[in-house]
């Protein structure tokens, strides 16, 4: 099912839709084109979203997948997804009947959601949703009934109001997804989104990606964060908000069960044992995850 909300342009920041998002799915594509079998994430969608627009590119772009840093970059992004993924099936197993995507991109959960009880609310841009809904319906991928997209911009509107508008339950067990959008937003939006979330009942949870600061950093992972932090500003979306994992953990002080990895126990989780090179290197990429009491 689909709200219906007309996208709103007029006086958002982002009247283009995501560079990064179409990024990131490039990269989800790559992994299932070109990875050693078994993947770490499974998303038949992932090829197909891109269609004969931005596929070629991805074929195009091959050889360079399998440079250090194209191969971390990819093993992390796809990492996340798996990760928010598993966490999910333990949230819907415990009581969660929806999944917010904040920030869903060109995210296909919606579309392979295994799981008959599960509502997902996919929010972003209203331009970066519309795009999405062009390719969807040029590549013939249907909107499932249990997806609705609310359109929001978490520096200017309320995720509240218009996820209520959208048809969201307050009073439901929530699962939410923040991935790779943390570092583009102000302090304030991403602390007011946090406040949100931690609203939701008892059982909910929160999954989301954030990177370490660049003083943080050792010299050569500086370099790699410059060069990426270069792109995304060409890109028309700079990087803004990093955290320390202490900072991170104070953020989350109203949440339970805390979790907070990095490199080593993302390789250790969904890197080892396999026949090719994939794995996240370096430090600069974490994945947190906290819940409202009752730990799942
Ligand atoms: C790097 S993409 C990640 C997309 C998706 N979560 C994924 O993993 O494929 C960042 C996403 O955050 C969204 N985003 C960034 N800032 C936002 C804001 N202030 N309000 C709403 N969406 C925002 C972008 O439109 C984009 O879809």
């Amino acid at each position: 099912m689909d709200a219906g909300n007309t996208p709103a342009r007029v006086g958002m920041e982002h009247a283009r839709p995501s560079r990064t998002a179409l990024r990131v799915a490039m990269r989800r594509a790559a992994h299932q084109l070109y990875d050693a079998r078994p993947l770490v994430l499974e998303d038949p969608i992932a090829v197909p979203i891109l269609g004969k627009e931005y596929l070629p590119e991805v074929e195009r772009t091959a050889t360079k997948l399998h440079k250090p840093f194209s191969v971390s970059l990819r093993a992390f992004l796809v990492a996340r997804s798996r990760y928010a993924e598993d966490l999910l099936a333990r949230a819907v197993v415990s009581g969660a009947t929806q999944y917010v995507l904040l920030g869903a991109g060109l995210d296909t959960f919606a579309h392979r959601n295994p799981h008959p009880q599960l509502r997902v609310f996919e929010v972003d841009h209203p331009a970066t949703q519309e795009w999405k809904r062009e390719l969807l319906a040029a590549n013939n991928i249907a909107m499932p009934d249990s997806l609705t997209y609310a359109p929001v911009d978490f520096e200017h509107q309320t995720l509240p109001e218009q996820l209520l508008a959208a048809g969201y339950d307050s009073k439901a067990i929530t699962f939410f997804a923040w991935l790779g959008v943390v570092p583009y937003l102000t302090h304030a939006a991403f602390r007011s989104t946090l406040d949100f979330i931690a609203t939701s009942p008892t059982g909910s949870g929160v999954v989301m990606d954030y990177g370490l600061p660049r003083s943080a950093l050792p010299f050569l992972e500086q370099l790699a964060h410059d060069s990426l932090a270069s792109r995304v500003q060409l890109a028309g979306e700079p990087f803004r908000l990093f955290f320390t994992p202490e900072q991170m953990r104070r953020e989350l002080a109203a949440f339970h069960a805390l979790e907070d990895i990095g490199s080593t126990e993302i390789n250790e989780r969904y890197f080892s044992h396999r026949g090719d090179n994939l794995k996240v290197l370096g430090s600069a990429g974490r994945l947190v995850s906290a819940w409202l009491s009752g730990a799942v």
